[in-house]
């Protein structure tokens, strides 16, 4: 239910994607007023008749509850967003250009909107897109140099932390809250707009100089992406060296200072944030003139990671044209729809190209992967996508590929063969039911 907060915002979201929307929902739930804007026309008008355009978990129905109480609305006008809001949240997509570095037009784009709407009161602009260093000076040179009179504002970066697939709970529950301001009339600002979150969480609000508070985005998803490489790693070491990744991963993370998590091994991080967001750091420090690297070592892994996985279908399966494979999970991490750079359309495409025969089953993701790959035999369910395969190859860690009816897969396919891209089914079980199963950095079972 929509609580009531002591000194609701008017706020403004520009950019009503995973970011913009799901912050607008959740600033609207904790009983701010929430205008969202977005230029998409298709978008909008699912949006306005309360369809969220992406999957989240707990999104629509929290979506729709505040449709109906008044306190979330979508436009396509900027200038209405600008005039109504106190802080205008710019969540506009950032996508790599050729040589990595991140595509700032449409942020400078709904800046220049900005600057031409904005009011003679006060209003506070927040970078809440993933941007390199210093955009936020340019974010405000741009107001000004589009409004000359534009006196009354404050350029805010607010990064954003959320994961796709619990983007609600991330937003509503987020361990940390970055702002990075440079007046205290806009921290003030902020304060309000986050006290909600930070009266009832343990969340810890960061305030730091606006140029930290950019650097803290790109530092945080690079160590993360560190961290998976490192497992990826590891996992080729441990095939290569006969120990098993699994077991050598848990105990170098039971050490706290390294942690457990993101030391996954798998086929390569996918997802519109990992791969764009590193190039773009990468992009960052060679500019800065820093030592890039080690981001280019990552990226190298991660790549390496996905090509030993297909290296190893190929091996296994020898001759590849005319073979049925199926491919369990196609977004490129569970729980979403979103198929960006999901290592399982590379895969899908590889393999097709070689003249396989490719099934798929993904509980979300099939429509979006229909548009990319429509030559694919998109199937309901795994027994149908596995009927008559020669092949099992999951690439997603969806948790209903970690419970299924071996038994009953046995007997749909035609030779049982596992390839486990996120070591999430019971290798043992999957022995126990006849199939061969190769995982990543792991022996080998049949
Ligand atoms: P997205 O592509 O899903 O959404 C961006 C939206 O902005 C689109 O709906 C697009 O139509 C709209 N848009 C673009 N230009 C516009 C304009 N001039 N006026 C109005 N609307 C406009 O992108 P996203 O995944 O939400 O990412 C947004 C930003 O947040 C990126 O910088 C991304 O790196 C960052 N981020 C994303 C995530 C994530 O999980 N997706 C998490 C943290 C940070
Ligand atoms: C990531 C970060 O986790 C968020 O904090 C950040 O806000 C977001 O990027 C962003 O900046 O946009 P997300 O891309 O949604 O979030 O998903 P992750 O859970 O981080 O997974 C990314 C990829 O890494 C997936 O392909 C996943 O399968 C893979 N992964 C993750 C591994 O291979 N191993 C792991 O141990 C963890």
């Amino acid at each position: 239910m929509t609580t009531s907060t002591p000194q609701p915002v008017t706020v403004g979201i520009i950019g009503a994607g995973y970011v913009g929307l799901t912050t607008g929902v959740c600033l609207g739930e904790l009983g701010h007023r929430v205008i969202c804007v977005d230029n998409d026309p298709e978008k909008l008008a699912l949006l306005r008749r309360g369809t969220p355009t992406i999957f989240e978990p707990g999104l629509e129905a929290m979506m729709q509850r505040n449709l109906a109480a008044g306190t979330l609305r979508f436009t396509d006008r900027i200038d209405e967003a600008v005039r109504e809001s106190e802080a205008i949240f710019i969540c506009v997509n950032t996508p790599p250009k050729a040589d990595g570095q991140a595509d700032l037009r449409y942020v400078e784009q709904v800046a220049k909107e900005i600057a031409r709407a904005l009011p003679a009161d006060y209003r506070v602009i927040v970078d809440k897109s993933t941007v390199p260093v210093r955009t936020a000076e340019k974010v405000a040179d741009t107001i000004r140099r589009y409004n000359p009179r534009a006196k009354e504002f404050d350029v805010v970066s607010n990064p954003e932390f959320l994961r796709e697939g619990s983007a609600v709970q991330d937003t509503l529950n987020p361990e940390r809250i970055v702002v990075g301001a440079s007046t205290d009339r806009a921290r003030t600002l902020m304060r309000r707009v986050y006290a909600p979150i930070l009266s009832r969480t343990s969340a810890e609000l960061c305030e730091v100089s606006i140029r930290s508070a950019e650097l803290i985005k790109h530092g945080a998803n690079s160590l993360l992406a560190t961290k998976i490489s490192f497992a990826n790693l590891m996992a080729e070491a441990c095939e290569a060296g006969g120990a098993d990744a699994h077991e050598v991963l848990h105990g170098i993370g039971l050490d706290r200072r390294i942690g457990r998590e993101f030391l996954r091994p798998g086929i390569g991080f996918g997802g519109s944030c990992f791969p764009k967001d590193i190039a773009a750091f990468r992009h960052t420090l060679e500019t800065l003139g820093a030592d890039a690297s080690l981001i280019t070592a990552v990226e190298r892994i991660n790549d390496h990671a996905y090509q030993r996985f297909l290296q190893r279908i190929e091996r296994e399966l020898w001759v590849l044209d005319g073979k049925r494979i199926a491919i369990l999970g196609i977004a490129f991490k569970a729980n979403t729809d979103d198929i960006r750079n999901a290592p399982a359309i590379r895969l899908m495409a590889a393999l097709g190209k070689s003249g396989a025969i490719v099934t798929a089953y993904d509980p979300q993701a099939t429509s979006k992967a229909k548009r990319v790959l429509p030559n694919v035999r998109y199937c309901a369910d795994v027994y149908a996508a596995a009927d008559g395969a020669e092949a099992l190859v999951v690439c997603t860690e969806w948790d209903e590929f970690a419970t299924m009816d071996l038994a009953r897969l046995r007997k749909a396919v035609a030779t049982p063969i596992i390839f486990d891209g996120r070591n999430i089914i019971d290798r043992a079980a999957a022995q126990g039911a006849g199939f061969t199963y190769y995982g990543v950095g792991r022996a080998t079972t049949q």
